[in-house]
């Protein structure tokens, strides 16, 4: 059969950005013939043991209360699992001083669905035939909203400036403030803190700024903080939550162990929380009960935040380290290459300013001697111009072993040589 398809449709069955890399990827590892495949591509967070037990623990726990058959066998509010809804706003009053009610929470089947509900609520076309755009503020950013908007041509993003350190190989992302439009075509913006694929943070001045900008056109500003504290607390350099008006801080429990549960909360204005919890209602109803039990008790108790910081944290920040350490000691020092400040996230990023070919060209390389990386086009969603740099940069996913890492680094080498 060959459905007919709208023009939503033609556009929402193709997977973009990382997704559409993925399947070759996953083609590559079960095809290899017994090939012993170092994989650096997968986004999916390490299975910690402490972390799996504080799960188990809040399953346990849910399963021994009367609460069980309330959460399990009944629908629920749009707006969240209220106990759960009541744990966020306690634990962000009591560690930020907050001011939060439970009107300025949301949760959502996680939080990328947020980005979908706010780039079509916020951003395409008004009852007046204008376009509102769904800013990101800098590039590279997460691959996942270049397929958040219905409206494609919504979604722009601005090429950043360059902070190099050639001496020691390593550079850092700034937005450019010289380039940055946040005007009355400005829908929402969106950016990842610490961001996914460079493990950049933007400063709390830059932050700031940026919801400066979008205030004075009512605009609201998602700050993606699927990796920061509280939870799952992978900053590396020291970051502070910022609140304000028009700021939405969008949490995700899927980097705190909790990935197929689906949890993701939003945190705003009650005037923003109404508009995204109506979107919420009409799409998908709500998001899993069970998860959200078993949230509600490990943010409640604090284990949540403690293991974050004594677990999930010096995980990944060893694993940096073990990777630039590597790259240090392997890499040829002749050869333009500079990794990105590793201030957060699961993810090492990669720039070779003078590869004479491209980014998918030195994975499919890396992929014949046995690597397998992601290459760094994807992560540009909405960049309008032609940049040569979106060619040259690899993402690295700290979630395999050192030694693997290591491995990989010393084949990272000799491809680049040859
Ligand atoms: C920066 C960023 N935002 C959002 C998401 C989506 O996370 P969730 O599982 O909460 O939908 C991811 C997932 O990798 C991510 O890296």
């Amino acid at each position: 059969m060959q459905p007919q398809l709208s023009t939503i449709g033609q556009q929402m069955s193709h997977l973009t950005g990382v997704r559409a890399i993925m399947k070759d990827i996953i083609e590559t590892l079960q095809s290899g013939g017994g090939r012993d495949f170092i994989d650096l591509s997968a986004g999916n967070p390490v299975i910690l043991p402490e972390i799996e037990q504080m799960w188990r623990d809040c399953t346990q726990d849910l399963l021994a209360s009367p609460d069980y058959g309330e959460v399990v066998c009944r629908y629920g509010s749009s707006q969240g699992y209220q106990p759960l809804i009541e744990a966020v706003a306690n634990d962000f009053n009591q560690r930020y001083g907050a001011n939060l009610t439970p009107r300025n929470i949301l949760i959502t089947p996680g939080s990328q669905s947020i980005y979908f509900f706010a780039a079509n609520a916020f951003g395409g076309y008004t009852a007046g035939g204008n376009l509102k755009k769904v800013v990101l503020p800098l590039c590279p950013d997460y691959t996942g909203y270049g397929g958040v908007s219905l409206v494609p041509e919504a979604v722009v993003s601005y090429k950043p400036s360059l902070e190099i350190d050639e001496e020691n190989h390593r550079f850092k992302y700034r937005p450019d403030f010289s380039q940055l439009q946040i005007d009355d075509t400005t829908g929402c913006v969106i950016f990842s803190r610490p961001c996914n694929p460079t493990g950049n943070v933007l400063s709390d001045e830059e932050v700031g700024k940026i919801a400066g900008l979008a205030a004075s056109y009512e605009a609201p500003v998602f700050i993606d903080s699927a990796y920061a504290p509280p939870f799952p607390a992978l900053n590396f350099t020291p970051m502070t939550p910022q609140f304000g008006d028009n700021l939405v801080h969008c949490l995700s429990l899927s980097k705190a162990g909790l990935p197929g549960e689906r949890v993701g909360v939003a945190i705003a204005h009650e005037d923003i929380i109404n508009v995204l919890q109506s979107f919420q209602t009409n799409a998908c109803i709500h998001s899993s009960r069970y998860g959200q039990a078993i949230a509600a008790r490990a943010i409640a108790s604090g284990q949540l935040a403690h293991l974050s910081e004594s677990v999930i944290r010096p995980h990944y920040q060893r694993k940096y380290a073990v990777l630039a350490e590597a790259l240090q000691q392997e890499m040829p020092k002749h050869l333009s290459w500079f990794l990105h400040a590793g201030e957060g996230s699961i993810f090492a990023w990669l720039w070779f300013r003078d590869l004479p070919t491209s980014d998918r060209h030195l994975y499919n390389e890396l992929k014949q001697a046995g690597v397998i990386v992601v290459p760094g086009e994807p992560f540009f969603p909405g960049l309008q111009e032609d940049w040569p740099h979106k060619r040259q940069c690899l993402r690295i996913s700290l979630t395999a072993p050192p030694e693997a890492l290591v491995q990989a680094m010393k084949r990272l080498r000799g491809v680049v040589e040859a």
